[in-house]
């Protein structure tokens, strides 16, 4: 309720107790908001008002039942869960048994309502195995049942066409355990009529189309309703809304879930395949007008199903048998009697099956465990009915209306006065009308209206419809709540018929028409009927129409009297037990979504007694809260009791209600409650609290602000120091590790250095290592960079002695390789030349080291700069190298400039154009060459004939070079001589001379006095 209270404006009220006035257009408008929004649950106070929403809506799924399951009841929006829920955890704690009303007109929902309620326990209760199977039984009793009782009709394509009360049996965990059905009234009458535009019972289509063709056969049957005269009287055979063939398979499955075994399944058709043949007996007439039956396809199969003698059957449609004193004498029927008496075998045998169906559930149902259990009953019961004819059917169901709001109006008024009882209030007679006075028109014994129907019923002579109403007329006369035309003023007497009587129920006046009334309250079967079904061999006629039935002499209990009891058993079942009620409205009688109608909701209101309903809950106090609730929601509103009461909840409310001024006349304070006399009352102080939730909002928000910042503050700060801790702490940590590490290491350098010198070492391998290590970094650092570096090499420590060596030798070698690979093909001829040189000069002649640095040319003098009658000379040989020489003359050794050419056989001694000397390689014997630094060479030249001119002495400023290219081109290197002191030579053949060497100031050459050629050169500085 208390969310009611927030959204009373925008969908209306939850709950109709807390309405201003108790109009029905107030109450009519509520209920159009919450159609409007779809809201089709408003409660009255504990009881659901239900309106029939013609569409799916999604309110009944298993998140939906979550989240009713254990909440207070008005803590969530209206729900039938709500109200199953709470019935069910009112039963677990105070163990005591509920039962739920579900009531409504003919469409209005009950039954949806009650399978609702049924599926929500079957998913709310705790479930093992055994327990599922109750479940499941339970859940399949419906189709079943639905498949045998129900019907379509004009109001309602799945119309229930008789009364149900559901026992469900729980044990003290809360589980379901086992079940019971109690049924009222069926309305047999169906089975053989239906008005236009309704059906059977839905079983004969449903097998009609849904039998296997091996089932139809063995039943004699068709598959074409058409055929069947029970099935076509309401020409609607097939129906949009409703599937028989599905429907079909779901009662064969559900029949077996109930634990049908093979016969019972196969006998319960029969019977209704029993019920379809019956209705095609036609009877003939004979000579004097009675009925006849000759060989009658048909009735032979009704017998054939019925397990009984065609023969006697016949009979028995044919004649009644009247028991005198000792004869049996047979009375014919007429044609019309033989129909009667067909569509009475009919009904009573379907009737029958139907009752013995409900058994053979419950005996499935039952649980044989003998331990205490609580019950919830679900009691899905037709509501008032008014039709524009009503007959008997009506007035027993508007009987039972009036037994159940007077049942309702006892348990309520029970209840509420034990409420006050409780909670210490005085109680106040509570304005309303009590329906006893018309229970008790119709039932009380003598001369209600029942008994006098009996009485004419029994009456012998000829008593008829209307002898039951002058009956009706003489006892009831004067009674406020009945009127007939004879009885009724003038006014009223043009609202009825003669043969009408109207009685003024609680929820208004119903006119009933007699006719009818006596056969349908008699029901008979002729004895001879039930004799013959006694001896059935289909099980379930034979158990329908048991001996007792027969033997016993007694009239039958007429039907009336029949469901007086049994509403009677039924208002003892339920006045033993809480009650929890489901009022059923329909919207619109064209079934369809979103439309309200308000004369229709209107007449429901009236006759559900919604009115006199809500009237009596709020006859005292519309609103009662425990203390604790109350103040708990309130408390904001009164400076006393916020933010906290420290004493009792009842003087804080007191306190608080005085706060808000509330008058004595408006409230009550019992012992654990508060009583609200006006829910106006309780609207303003709702619309205070609304109020005071703003600014309390803010403040509580600025307050949570303030705290959460702070404590996020606390937290951070807190936060930062931990973290600060734990760095310092590994830092710390590591430094000490690195220390530890350091000292370790240091250790070990000195005691490795202290044993370096070890053969093995053990300890100062590190030291070594790390020695290794440095020394090849020094050494990377400082690696000589050319290969004549040989002083620069890093000296190492002793125990790199050997590798430093080996080391050394390996990076020589890599300097020379690389050296090797950067020289050019040119240098590499020059230094082969040098490396010539070097072999015959190195250490011998003492101007040698000065020339190392000299390179060779190719040659000295180009062929230009040659005479060119010389080349032409010389054309056949190439010139290899030319030098220019002075020579010095064999006679007076007079220096002449000349230019020495070597070709590949002879060296040319050149005079300008003139070749003055050709000497053949062949012929050169040898050179020789001072081991001083002056330049002279002399060619030693074979010399056998006088005539040839003898050696060659010469003056060559490239002496190295020059020698060098000869000894390679003439391959003369073994032939170069480096003399000491003197160099002999033979001018002429057999004419020796010599040339002499010496040392001086000046460099010089001169023709000594001996006749010698003198050569005086400079003493090189050795380096
Ligand atoms: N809560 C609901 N939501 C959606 N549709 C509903 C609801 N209740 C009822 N209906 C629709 O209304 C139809 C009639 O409902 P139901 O059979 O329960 O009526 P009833 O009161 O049992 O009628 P009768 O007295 O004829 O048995 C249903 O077949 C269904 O289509
Ligand atoms: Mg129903």
């Amino acid at each position: 309720m208390e969310g009611a209270l927030i959204a009373r404006d925008r969908v209306g009220l939850q709950d109709f107790v807390l309405l201003d006035e108790t109009t029905e257009t107030s109450f009519f408008n509520n209920l159009k908001k919450r159609f409007n929004g779809d809201l089709i649950y408003t409660y009255i106070g504990t009881l659901l008002v239900s309106v029939n929403p013609y569409k799916e809506l999604d309110i009944y799924t298993t998140k939906q039942m979550d989240l009713y399951m254990g909440v207070n009841f008005f803590e969530l929006p209206p729900h039938i869960y709500a109200l199953a829920d709470t019935a069910y955890h009112t039963m677990l704690t105070e163990f005591n048994n509920h039962f739920i009303l579900i009531s409504g007109e003919s469409g209005a929902g009950k039954t949806e309502a009650s399978k609702k309620i049924l599926q929500y326990y079957a998913v709310s209760c705790p479930s093992t195995t055994l327990l599922d199977t109750v479940r499941d039984r339970m859940l399949m009793s419906n189709p079943v049942l639905e498949a045998f009782g129900n019907a379509k009709t004009l109001k309602n394509d799945n119309s229930s066409r008789f009364g149900k009360y559901m026992d469900i049996q729980f044990d003290g965990q809360g589980d379901a355990v086992g079940g019971h059905i109690l049924n009222y009234l069926l309305e047999k009458s169906r089975v053989v009529h239906q008005n236009h535009g309704e059906r059977n019972f839905h079983i004969f289509y449903q097998l009609v189309e849904g039998g296997t063709d091996d089932l139809l056969q063995q039943l004699g049957l068709e598959r074409d309703c058409q055929h069947y005269y029970y099935l076509t009287q309401g020409e609607c055979a097939t129906v949009a809304s409703i599937n028989d063939k599905n429907d079909w398979k779901t009662v064969k499955n559900a029949l077996q879930v109930i634990d049908f075994d093979e016969s019972n399944i196969n006998q319960l058709f029969g019977v209704a395949a029993s019920v379809l043949h019956l209705g095609n007996v036609q009877f003939e007439c004979d000579s004097k007008g009675y009925a006849t039956l000759n060989n009658n396809a048909e009735l032979g199969w009704v017998s054939t199903l019925l397990g009984v003698n065609p023969q006697i059957l016949q009979e028995a449609l044919t004649y009644r048998k009247i028991e005198a004193k000792i004869d049996q004498v047979f009375s014919p029927f007429t044609i019309d009697h033989a129909i009667y008496v067909r569509d009475a075998l009919a009904k009573a045998i379907y009737g029958r099956t139907f009752t013995w169906l409900v058994n053979r559930i419950n005996e499935s149902l039952e649980n044989k465990d003998p331990s205490k259990k609580t019950v919830i009953g679900l009691l899905d019961i037709y509501g008032f009915e008014v039709f524009y004819v009503n007959s008997f059917e009506q007035f027993c169901i508007n009987y039972c209306n009036e037994k159940l709001q007077q049942l309702f109006i006892q348990l309520t008024l029970k209840a509420e006065q034990e409420e006050y009882e409780a909670e210490g209030i005085e109680w106040e007679p509570v304005q309303f009308f009590n329906n006893k006075i018309i229970c008790d028109l119709v039932e009380e014994k003598h001369i209600g209206i029942i008994s006098i129907l009996d009485e004419e019923c029994l009456r012998p002579g000829s008593a008829t419809d209307l002898t039951f109403l002058e009956r009706l007329e003489e006892k009831m006369g004067s009674h406020p709540h009945f009127v007939t035309h004879k009885l009724a003023d003038k006014m009223t007497r043009k609202t009825l018929e003669r043969g009408d009587f109207r009685l003024l129920h609680y929820a208004g006046e119903v006119t009933y028409c007699v006719v009818g009334f006596l056969d349908k309250n008699n029901d008979l079967l002729y004895r001879n009927i039930k004799e013959l079904l006694c001896q059935s061999k289909n099980g379930i006629v034979r158990e329908c129409f048991s001996t007792m039935d027969t033997e016993s002499r007694r009239r039958p209990e007429t039907v009336a009297t029949q469901f007086k009891s049994s509403l009677l058993k039924l208002t003892e079942i339920l006045m033993a037990k809480e009650a929890w009620y489901v009022r059923c409205l329909k919207s619109n009688e064209t079934k369809q979504p979103g439309r309200l109608d308000e004369t229709l909701i209107r007449h429901q209101v009236k006759y559900l007694g919604l009115m006199e309903h809500l009237r009596v809950r709020r006859a005292g106090f519309a609103y009662r809260r425990k203390y604790e609730t109350f103040l708990k929601r309130y408390k904001p509103l009164c400076p006393a009791t916020w933010p906290h009461w420290r004493g009792l909840p009842a003087d804080g409310v007191e306190v608080l209600v005085q706060h808000l001024g509330y008058l004595d006349t408006e409230y009550k304070m019992g012992r654990t409650k508060i009583f609200i006399r006006h829910a106006r009352t309780l609207f303003a102080t709702e619309d205070a609290f609304e109020r005071c939730k703003h600014e309390l909002a803010t403040r509580l928000q600025a307050k949570y602000k303030g705290y959460k910042a702070k404590g996020e503050f606390r937290k951070q700060k807190e936060a930062a120091t931990k973290i600060e801790n734990c760095w310092r702490g590994a830092q710390a940590r590591k430094e000490r590790e690195k220390r530890a590490w350091a000292v370790k290491v240091i250790k070990q350098f000195i005691k490795g250095y202290m044993t370096r010198g070890q053969a093995k070492p053990e300890d100062n391998s590190e030291y070594l290592a790390f020695v290794r290590q440095n020394y090849l970094n020094r050494l990377k650092q400082k690696l000589p960079k050319t290969v004549l570096d040989k002083t620069s090499w890093e000296s190492p420590p002793p125990v790199l002695t050997e590798s430093s060596a080996l080391l050394r030798a390996l990076h020589s070698r890599t300097m020379v390789r690389k050296y090797v690979r950067g020289i050019t093909p040119q240098r590499k001829a020059q230094l082969q030349l040098k490396s010539i040189t070097s072999t015959v000069f190195k250490g011998n002649k003492e101007s040698y080291p000065a020339s190392v640095a000299q390179p060779f040319v190719d040659t000295r003098i180009s062929e230009q700069d040659i005479d060119p009658r010389v080349l032409q000379m010389i054309r056949n040989e190439r010139i290899k190298y030319s030098v220019p020489v002075i020579k010095y003359d064999r006679n007076g050794f007079k220096p002449r400039p000349r230019q020495l050419i070597l070709t590949q056989t002879a060296a040319y001694v050149i005079d300008d154009a003139k070749v003055k000397q050709r000497i053949l390689y062949t012929s050169l014997k040898g050179v020789s060459v001072s081991n001083l630094s002056d330049d002279i060479i002399v060619f030693h030249i074979t010399c056998e004939d006088p005539k040839q001119k003898g050696d060659l002495v010469m003056q060559c400023d490239h002496l190295f070079e020059f020698l060098t290219k000869l000894s390679v081109i003439a391959n003369k290197q073994n032939a170069i001589k480096v003399v000491q002191g003197s160099i002999k030579i033979e001018i002429q053949a057999g004419k020796e001379c010599a040339v002499d060497f010496s040392t001086g100031q000046e460099p010089m050459a001169y023709k000594a006095k001996n006749g010698h050629l003198m050569v005086v050169s400079t003493r090189t500085r050795v380096r």
